[in-house]
């Protein structure tokens, strides 16, 4: 089939190396020279692994390209994804100017039926007003359908999620446009569900909502066990062995982020709220979430008092292992403040040094080796769980700190051990 993806970030890119490695034409298209011009050099405008063999291959067997251009692609494509970004405004509403705007281009560049299909994470209702700016916009009589066809992968294991996808929702109106989704994922793995495009919209929301819940469910739980000289990790192992709360997203730390949870739990607030319901329970899922960084960061100010001409390094600044992306990490917080506090910070990750230097400029030092950026350092931080820090020589590291200090965000070690290696540990929601 000959598919055009409208937006190549993080799910426009998986998606379009998805769909070509199952054999279809994919041309992915955006509006930033600079990242299509990387991609027809072969150069991955993100880091996510695996995803530049499944685009040089499919590069290579001419079923993928790239363009600057959406008309022609749309004009020669049967089905068009729409993959740009939602983001949040200020009051929490998602901004959905860039799916408007594409919606707007495709319309002018109908011709014979085309399908046009909602991937970006979209409030519920927005399908229909995709079709009504669609009809607004497209030629007399143009034939088209609009469908909802939500992404679950997750950064740092998209390729593998894209492939074995948990889950296929396909929110139609018609048949036509279930037949042609049906038949587009055919050979992908996973059970297909086929709703109505509200319901399917939803789904999305409510997903990402939900798994922002237990975290901030795990967090608000951590802070009762610091309270009450519990642990955690053994709290939510308790938990997790019982099949209807289940072991997945039970890790309680310094909090999500990333691009998504943040932004579609105040979005799906918003919604809500204009529809009639005011579903608090988002709020203070995203009030704990808020919470917890602040709890952080006062557990670094009782550790050293004056954090003012103190060395800190920072191992890990994405939001995550296995990606570089640092949109609203956890980190980004802790370091502004250690910033306004006065500290030298030292920062470490194997992956997102570059998004970071456009973060931080020269405020702070950037080191690719984990020994090097806490050379004298008084504390140390652990804010994302990367192998390379699971992993790292404690010996080692303690030869190179000024002090044994270590606030891990991410609960990475056993705090008893800690302490036999001669270390100061401070977890969440455990004994220190
Ligand atoms: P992103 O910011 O990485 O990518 C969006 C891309 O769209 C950018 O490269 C931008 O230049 C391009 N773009 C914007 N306007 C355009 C236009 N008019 N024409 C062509 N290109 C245009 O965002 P992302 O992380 O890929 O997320 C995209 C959507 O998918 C969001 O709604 C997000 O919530 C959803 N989503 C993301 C993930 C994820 O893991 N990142 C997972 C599931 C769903
Ligand atoms: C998440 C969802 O997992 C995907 O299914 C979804 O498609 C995606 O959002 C999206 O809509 O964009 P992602 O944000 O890439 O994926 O990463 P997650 O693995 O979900 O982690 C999100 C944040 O939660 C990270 O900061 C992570 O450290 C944190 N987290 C996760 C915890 O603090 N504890 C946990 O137990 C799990």
């Amino acid at each position: 089939m000959k598919v055009a993806v409208i937006g190549s970030g993080y799910v426009g890119l998986c998606t379009g190396a998805c769909l070509s490695e199952i054999g279809h034409d994919v041309i992915c298209v955006d509006n930033n020279e600079e990242k299509v011009r990387k991609l027809i050099a072969g150069i991955m405008p993100i880091y996510e692994p695996g995803l530049d063999d499944f685009i040089a291959r499919n590069m290579k067997a001419k079923r993928l390209t790239f363009s600057t251009e959406v008309a022609p692609a749309v004009q020669q494509s049967e089905v068009i994804f729409i993959c740009v970004g939602t983001p949040s405004t200020a009051s929490g509403k998602a901004d959905l100017s860039y799916v408007e705007a594409v919606a707007r281009t495709i319309a002018s560049n109908l011709g014979g039926y085309k399908l046009i299909v909602e991937k970006s994470t979209v409030p519920v209702n927005t399908a229909e007003k995709i079709r009504m700016t669609i009809s607004h916009y497209a030629p007399e009589g143009s034939e088209f359908d609009v469908a909802s066809n939500p992404e679950f992968l997750a950064e740092g294991t998209a390729m593998s999620d894209a492939m074995n996808p948990s889950r296929i929702v396909l929110g139609v109106t018609s048949k036509r446009a279930e037949n042609l989704l049906r038949e587009l994922y055919k050979p992908l793995p996973g059970p297909v569900i086929v709703t109505d495009t509200s319901s399917s919209e939803l789904i999305k929301h409510a997903s990402n909502s939900f798994l922002a819940m237990k975290i901030s469910f795990v967090n608000a739980l951590a802070n009762i066990c610091e309270l009450a000289g519990a642990d955690v990790s053994q709290v939510t192992e308790g938990m997790g062995l019982d099949p209807r709360i289940g072991p997945h997203f039970l890790r309680a730390g310094v909090g999500y982020g990333g691009s998504c949870f943040p932004k579609d739990v105040d979005a799906f607030h918003f919604i809500a709220e204009e529809l009639g319901y005011n579903f608090r329970l988002l709020a203070e899922v995203q009030d704990v979430n808020r919470e917890q960084v602040k709890r952080f960061i006062a557990k670094i100010d009782r550790a050293l008092w004056v954090i003012k001409e103190k060395k800190i390094a920072v191992l890990g600044v994405a939001f995550k292992p296995d990606t570089d992306d640092i949109r609203n990490a956890p980190s980004i917080a802790v370091i502004e403040h250690l910033l306004l506090e006065g500290a030298q910070v030292r920062l470490y990750d194997p992956k997102a040094l570059e998004n970071a230097k456009q973060q931080f400029q020269n405020q702070v030092s950037y080191h690719e080796d984990i020994y090097d950026a806490c050379t004298d350092a008084d504390c140390t931080l652990l804010l994302t769980e990367w192998k390379e820090v699971r992993t790292m020589d404690l010996q080692k590291l303690k030869s190179v700190v000024r002090l044994p200090l270590i606030i891990d965000g991410r609960n990475l070690f056993d705090p008893k051990e800690m302490k036999q290696q001669g270390f100061k540990y401070f977890g969440i929601g455990r004994r220190s």
